[in-house]
């Protein structure tokens, strides 16, 4: 069982990761931008409200991400662990996880944080071409990270769960590290 939350910039590799643990671990792998992405493609109330603010790289508002949270981490399958993807984003949403966590007696075993140059990431954002992958929008995602995300490094070191990976290698090479950290 195992209970992670990936943090780092867009591009860093969150994604590409999670998938990669939680086939491995067999936990489910939670992102709240797929979970956000289907709701726009689906057209639901949830997306209708969150499209704008995704098509501007802005973060969608608290409101209608914590509750989807608890939904989700509520459903069965989390029950054996997960791993979350894009979620905390900011401070409020990380202390509401905090409460949320001990609420259900499931803490957080630890924070794997990616770190990759910012040319890097704008390179990978722009090659991979998603809807939000154009330059003035990652350059605005990169922004809201820096201002509302990259707080959560400290508050998580602080709470000693904070681990660091080299994200900028190859994906196998990434893989690895990030197994050794988990099996330690
Ligand atoms: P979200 O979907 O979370 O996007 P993001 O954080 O910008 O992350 P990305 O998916 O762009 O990057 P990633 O780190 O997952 O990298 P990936 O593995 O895909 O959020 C999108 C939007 O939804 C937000 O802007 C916001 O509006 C909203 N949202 C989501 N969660 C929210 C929340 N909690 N609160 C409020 N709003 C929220 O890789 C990127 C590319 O790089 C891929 O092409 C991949 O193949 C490639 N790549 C990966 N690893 C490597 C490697 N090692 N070497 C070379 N290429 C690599």
């Amino acid at each position: 069982m195992i209970r992670v939350i990936f943090l780092g910039p867009p591009g860093a590799g969150k994604g590409t990761q999670a998938a990669v643990i939680s086939k491995n671990f067999d936990v489910p792998h939670v992102s709240t931008g797929d979970i956000l992405r289907s709701a726009v493609a689906a057209q639901t109330e949830l997306g209708k409200k969150a499209e704008s603010y995704m098509n501007a790289g802005e973060l969608v508002p608290d409101e209608l991400i914590l509750n989807l949270i608890r939904e989700r981490l509520d459903q069965e399958d989390s029950a054996n662990g997960w791993i979350l993807d894009g979620f905390p984003r900011n401070v409020n949403q990380a202390n509401f996880l905090d409460k949320l966590l001990e609420e259900v007696g499931q803490p957080c075993e630890c924070v794997l944080n990616l770190e990759v140059p910012d040319n890097v990431l704008v390179s990978r954002l722009l090659a991979r071409g998603r809807k939000d992958d154009n330059e003035e929008v990652i350059r605005n995602r990169l922004e809201v990270y820096r201002k509302q995300t990259e707080p959560l490094i400290e508050f998580f070191r602080n709470r000693q769960l904070l681990v660091s990976v080299n994200g900028h290698q190859p994906m196998n090479s990434v893989a690895s590290d990030l197994e050794q950290v988990l099996q330690a």
